[in-house]
């Protein structure tokens, strides 16, 4: 059977990552989680306290961080920053709080775009973010964009953190992906947008299975298509 890439995109937490990682093993794909990348990015920078407007400093930084996938032993795809394993720590809400800002700058963009399509390059992918099917991989196969209901979404999101130990409150969580989605969405650098040729799925009032249903019922169609 032919390999293609899936391109998941949408706003900050409304579900991207759960819909790509199920349906990544449904088909065998690898999962990648384009987001951890910028927030691992954003881990680095935090604590080598590199300032967002310090070009050089950036270059040199982002000369020293090396970025890998790896599977664990529950078949969950983690991100290493340097070797260590850092996916507890880029989910924190100090890297929530900060990642929208560094993800703004174009020489962040252009180093995690170059390794994004290196592991694109097979085929055989899903990946989720902001700019996947706009800058990443334009000639995707197949092309979603996520919305929801904010409530919705902040709910989604805090019963996440808590089920990761963290009990953040409501308001905490509507602020910060609020924030997150006018940054994200107003950058001059590969803004948040739904491209042309994506297909948009509200996942306000479904459940995950029916989401993931429905892609994979899209991804099959794709994948039979000549
Ligand atoms: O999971 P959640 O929706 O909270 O966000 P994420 O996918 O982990 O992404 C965190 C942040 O990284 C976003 O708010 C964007 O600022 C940035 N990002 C980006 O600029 N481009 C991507 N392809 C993915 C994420």
């Amino acid at each position: 059977m032919r390999k293609i890439l899936i391109a998941i995109d949408g706003y900050s937490a409304c579900g991207k990552s759960t819909t790509a990682k199920k349906v990544a093993a449904i088909f065998g794909y690898q999962y990648i989680d384009s987001g951890a990348m910028y927030r691992a990015v954003t881990l680095f920078f935090l604590n080598h306290h590199i300032s967002i407007t310090n070009p050089k400093a950036i270059t040199k930084a982002l000369s020293e961080i090396h970025l890998s996938f790896h599977v664990n032993l529950h078949g969950q795809t983690e991100i290493f920053l340097n070797g260590a394993n850092v996916e507890k720590k880029i989910r924190k809400m100090r890297i929530s709080e900060n990642v929208s800002p560094v993800s703004t700058i174009r020489e962040v963009r252009q180093a995690m775009v170059t390794q994004q399509h290196k592991l694109g390059k097979d085929k055989g992918i899903v990946m989720d973010g902001r700019d996947i099917g706009t800058v990443v991989f334009p000639e995707a196969e197949l092309k979603l964009f996520l919305t929801a209901d904010i409530q919705v979404r902040a709910w989604r999101r805090q019963q996440e953190l808590l089920e990761k130990g963290s009990l953040i409150d409501l308001d905490s969580i509507i602020t910060n992906i609020t924030e997150r989605d006018r940054i994200d969405s107003s950058r001059k650098e590969s803004p948040l947008l739904k491209a042309d040729d994506a297909l948009e799925i509200d996942t306000t009032h479904i459940t995950i299975d029916e989401q993931v249903d429905e892609v994979v019922r899209l991804a099959v169609s794709r994948i039979m298509k000549k």
